[in-house]
């Protein structure tokens, strides 16, 4: 058997479309959309993906107002600002791109953010609803796995699901969502036995390690039929590649998102839902005070 591919881009674009049509009905209400960005020092990746999704904004009518800061950037300088932009009505997201430089702590900066412009739905508050299934700000990239499990009908329910990340960003955030699908989810990591084990009786496999020297998923390590989502990034022989061996586990498997052009798209495509999300609450906000 062969797999479908899961086409991130498709899907991203048809939740952008939704996204559109909600920006609109915003300005026509008053309200234009308006995402921070957040960017300190000069690390070519972040810049890159934060001229991406600001790119991604302008596209469908959010504004976004830009914030490049030195690498010398302090703790104290950086709670003032975040302040600042809490306050700002004309902001509706805040977006701080991590990671951060070491004398800037990445908890305390992104605690500081006010949960109702919280997109990237870091902050203990959105992490609380969360791990309640009451978050409406969630984490961009899981939010986004769990769109393409919808787009694609993958049905979560009593599935063995394997979940190979531990982060805040990816698998802890994905781990709710698929519990809250009534998914037998397991959490893998670095320190995790048998890890071939684990994923052999997996129906459904995340992989978010981005490091081929680390990890690579094969066929060998998969049953007939599964489910993978590769959200690792690397760059090897100066191409983008993620966790897993796609041209073969394809044959096997019955869905794979590749890379690119799988989960990164939806990622993006999430943070634009988000903010729009968040412009919709201010919203709501203002009319009932
Ligand atoms: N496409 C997208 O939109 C998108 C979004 C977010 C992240 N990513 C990519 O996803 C990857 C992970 O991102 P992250 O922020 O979650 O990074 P991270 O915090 O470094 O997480 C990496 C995870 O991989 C685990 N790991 C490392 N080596 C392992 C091994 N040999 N066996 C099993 N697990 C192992 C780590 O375990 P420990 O916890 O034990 O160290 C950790 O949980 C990166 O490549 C990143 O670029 C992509």
């Amino acid at each position: 058997m062969t797999g479908q591919k899961i086409d991130g881009i498709a899907v991203a674009t048809s939740v952008k479309e939704r996204v559109r049509a909600a920006v609109k009905e915003l300005q026509n209400a008053g309200i234009t959309p308006c995402l921070a960005t957040v960017l300190v020092g000069d690390d070519a990746a972040s810049a890159t993906y934060v001229k991406n999704k600001q790119k991604a904004c302008a596209d469908i009518g959010i504004a976004t107002k830009d914030h490049k800061l030195p690498v010398t950037f302090s703790q104290k300088e950086m709670n003032s600002l975040i302040d600042l932009l809490n306050k700002d009505d004309t902001v509706h997201g805040i977006l701080v791109q991590l990671p951060l430089p070491s004398q800037l702590d990445e908890f305390a900066t992104t605690s500081r953010i006010s949960p109702l412009k919280d997109v990237d739905g870091l902050t203990p508050y959105n992490i609380g609803l969360l791990t309640s299934a009451r978050a409406i700000l969630k984490p961009c990239t899981p939010s986004g796995i769990m769109e393409l499990f919808e787009y694609y009908k993958i049905d979560l329910e009593g599935k063995n699901a394997v979940i190979i990340n531990r982060s805040n960003l990816v698998g802890k955030p994905l781990y709710n969502l698929m519990l809250e699908k009534n998914s037998t989810v397991t959490t893998c990591h670095s320190r995790t036995r048998n890890l071939k084990e684990h994923c052999q009786i997996a129906d459904i496999i995340i992989t978010a390690i981005g490091d081929r020297k680390k990890f690579l998923l094969t066929e060998d390590m998969v049953k007939d039929g599964v489910v993978v989502i590769d959200v690792g990034t690397a760059r090897l022989e100066g191409k983008l590649v993620g966790d897993v061996d796609y041209e073969n586990i394809i044959k096997k498997a019955s869905y794979v998102t590749p890379v690119p052009g799988g989960v990164g798209p939806m990622t993006i495509a999430m943070l634009l839902k988000n903010t729009v999300t968040a412009a919709s609450i201010s919203k709501e906000f203002v009319q009932h005070n």
